[in-house]
């Protein structure tokens, strides 16, 4: 596996690819990696030639400076473990590489419109256009053939679509299947923050959303929306943000089940002060 810091390499490395006429996978990531992480990377393996993939806390899409400083970084074992799994490429730069103009001097607006203002948009101002940022920053370095994100960050992959959609990218972007624990917590690199307490009554949330979807039909909309906030908030170290049922495709809330092919509910919870997010398609 080549390592690459620098963006004169990562771009010689992309070149001597793409010289050997090699298609090109990519998964962006903040590290901390586990195995959602590593499903996309071996996804991306079974779809493409080689595999890239970044590791990089990225400063411009945190709204909170807490929750950027305490973001688990690991990288020695991200990078051991990308080796095992057989990437071809991973890519670690600083933040002076992927902002040489400094952070306060980074100018890029990007306005996604209804999909950037609801729901992680409303909560976390800012956060979807450090996303669009710095992965268009890193799309431009990779030039990857496709790119794999997971659909953990359900809304994030509405974002990815859009800014490509807006800007003209020609990647092709591959949603991912959520990766589990054996109990049902969605893996994230925010779950090594809780406790042994808050692990164990963080199972509740995907456990609430198991069951809802055996509620879609018998129950009205609104029924399941307090079914889950009700039945989340009533174990006590979590605590409900939001929960939106919504057209998978459009991200409007539904006002019957019969409104949208696609219904998915998102759902964010703090435990703590670790804030964990999660979603379940509930129709389709
Ligand atoms: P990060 O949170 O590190 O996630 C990197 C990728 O892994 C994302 O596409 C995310 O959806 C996926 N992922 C995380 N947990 C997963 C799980 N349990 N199952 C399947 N996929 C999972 O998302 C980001 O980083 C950043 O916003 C990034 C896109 C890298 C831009 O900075």
């Amino acid at each position: 596996m080549i390592i690459c810091k620098t963006r004169d390499e990562i771009s010689a490395a992309v070149a001597e690819l793409r010289r050997q006429n090699k298609t090109l996978g990519f998964v962006p990531t903040m590290g901390a990696l586990h195995n959602g992480h590593l499903s996309l990377v071996k996804k991306s393996m079974s779809e493409n030639d080689c595999t890239a993939v970044s590791i990089f806390v990225n400063p411009t899409q945190f709204n909170n400076k807490h929750d950027l400083q305490t973001y688990p970084r690991t990288v020695d074992a991200d990078v051991k473990l990308l080796e095992e799994t057989g990437a071809d490429i991973a890519f670690v730069p600083s933040v002076e590489t992927m902002y040489p103009e400094g952070l306060d001097n980074v100018t890029e607006s990007y306005d996604f419109g209804f999909i950037g203002q609801v729901m992680e948009g409303a909560a976390r101002p800012g956060h979807f256009n450090g996303v669009g940022i710095v992965v268009h920053r890193l799309f431009d370095l990779v030039k990857p053939d496709r790119a794999y994100f997971g659909m953990k960050d359900f809304q994030q992959i509405a974002i990815i679509r859009e800014m490509v959609r807006q800007c003209n990218i020609n990647i092709e972007i591959i949603p991912c299947p959520i990766v589990r624990e054996d109990d049902g917590l969605a893996l994230s690199s925010r779950n090594t923050r809780l406790n042994e307490e808050q692990r164990r009554q963080a199972v509740q949330i995907s456990q609430t959303l198991f069951k809802a979807v055996g509620l879609v039909g018998e129950k009205s909309v609104d029924e399941v929306k307090e079914f889950v906030i009700s039945t989340v908030n009533s174990v006590p170290l979590l605590d409900v943000e939001y929960f939106e049922i919504v057209d998978g495709y459009s991200l409007q809330t539904i006002p019957s089940w019969n409104e949208a092919e696609w219904v998915v509910g998102c759902i964010t919870v703090n435990v703590g002060d670790v804030r964990l997010i999660d979603n379940i398609t509930l129709k389709k």
